[in-house]
């Protein structure tokens, strides 16, 4: 019998989530309330920060990031084109124009091309720690403090990682996703963490429709962008046990590590102060390989192992950002064409990750 497709993600969801969900549902409480509180104060000490505003998902914590922090019409964003659309997306909804820029071998912006991208508009830099490979965030701290910048991180793949042993939050606002298949998980949900009071207590009432002193009194036009209480039930569950599924996936990396030189394939730089949670691990075919990338992920799945590219298309050559088809950043594109991820989810058995690892070996001595 064939063995099962082994998935390129597993949620990591047990009796303790199952125990907590059925507390809220019999607690009568489900809108956003003393869970979601509690929850968002957890994850703040966690990231180094000192604020944190729970949200319906990671797309809109980085919209509100943007519009707290006053990012509007008129300036300019530079991030990276090798992203979830969803990051251009919100910079689009906050009324301002992103800029892209290429990334370097670790696939997140390069800081030396940012700072010639930058000009009297740019209002602020968005690195995307790709796959849980955290940007320079040093470089970009330095860069952001001598051009009076802005440095909001989408940190929606990147959670518990860490730059020159900094916490994320330490280095000004940062955005997670809690979405299914991400490294700690709530369904959907998102937050902002902050160091900016200001930026913290004008996320918190776009959030919740603005709400003034006064109960159906509103301050500004703003948003639903809620968490429930079931979300963040699931969130306490999942942060307890980040550290733990986080070891495992580093674990697993470093297995893997160990099959990339031998069997010709490449990975992206991890910086040096880096600690990267792998969301993902991702692989590279260098160029003149025997197999495509394409032919290396269908080998893989008659192996019975999944495989993903994440992503396949830049940003700038998406449809629907065609206005920006002429943008050139051929690092960026010519990723997307020869990696791909293999599993690493904490799910993953130690039988599991042998089959991957086999199977990448057999691929590589085919023909
Ligand atoms: C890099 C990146 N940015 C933004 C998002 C958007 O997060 P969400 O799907 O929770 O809205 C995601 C996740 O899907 C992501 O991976």
């Amino acid at each position: 019998m064939a063995e099962a497709l082994i998935p390129i993600a597993r949620p990591q969801f047990g009796p303790e989530e199952e125990a907590a969900v059925l507390e809220v549902m019999r607690s009568g409480a489900f809108a956003q309330g003393a869970r979601v509180k509690a929850f968002e104060d957890s994850v703040a000490a966690v990231s180094g920060a000192r604020f944190a505003v729970a949200t319906s998902n990671g797309t809109a914590a980085l919209f509100l990031a943007l519009r707290a922090s006053g990012v509007g019409p008129g300036d300019e964003v530079i991030t990276s084109p090798l992203t979830f659309i969803a990051t251009a997306n919100a910079i689009v909804h906050a009324g301002a124009r992103p800029v892209f820029s290429d990334v370097d071998s670790s696939l997140n912006l390069d800081p030396a091309l940012v700072e010639r991208a930058i000009t009297p508009r740019t209002r602020a830099i968005v690195p995307v720690h790709l796959h849980g490979n955290p940007a320079d965030l040093q470089a970009f701290e330095e860069l952001a403090r001598r051009h009076r910048l802005l440095l909001i991180q989408d940190a929606c793949q990147a959670i518990g990682a860490t730059f020159a042993e900094r916490p994320l939050g330490s280095f000004g606002t940062a955005v997670y996703s809690f979405y299914a298949t991400k490294n700690l998980t709530t369904g959907e949900g998102g937050m902002v963490i902050t160091n900016d009071p200001e930026v913290a207590r004008a996320c918190a009432s776009l959030r919740h429709q603005a709400y003034a002193a006064q109960p159906y009194l509103h301050d500004a036009v703003a948003f639903n962008h809620r968490m429930t209480e079931m979300q963040a039930a699931i969130g306490a569950v999942q942060l307890a046990r980040l550290p733990s599924l986080t070891r495992r996936r580093r674990e697993t990396a470093s297995l893997y590590d160990e099959l990339v030189a031998v069997n010709g394939f490449t990975r992206p730089a991890v910086r040096r102060e880096a600690t990267h949670v792998y969301h993902q691990y991702t692989l590279r075919v260098r160029d003149g390989a025997r197999h495509s990338r394409d032919e290396v992920r269908e080998r893989l799945r008659s192996a019975g192992v999944a495989s993903g590219v994440y992503y396949p298309v830049p940003v700038h050559r998406q449809p629907a950002y065609r206005e920006f088809a002429q943008v050139q950043c051929p690092v960026a594109e010519r990723a997307a064409s020869d990696m791909f991820s293999i599993p690493v989810h904490p799910g993953l058995t130690d039988a599991e990750r042998e089959r991957v690892i086999e199977a990448l070996n057999r691929i590589a001595r085919e023909p």
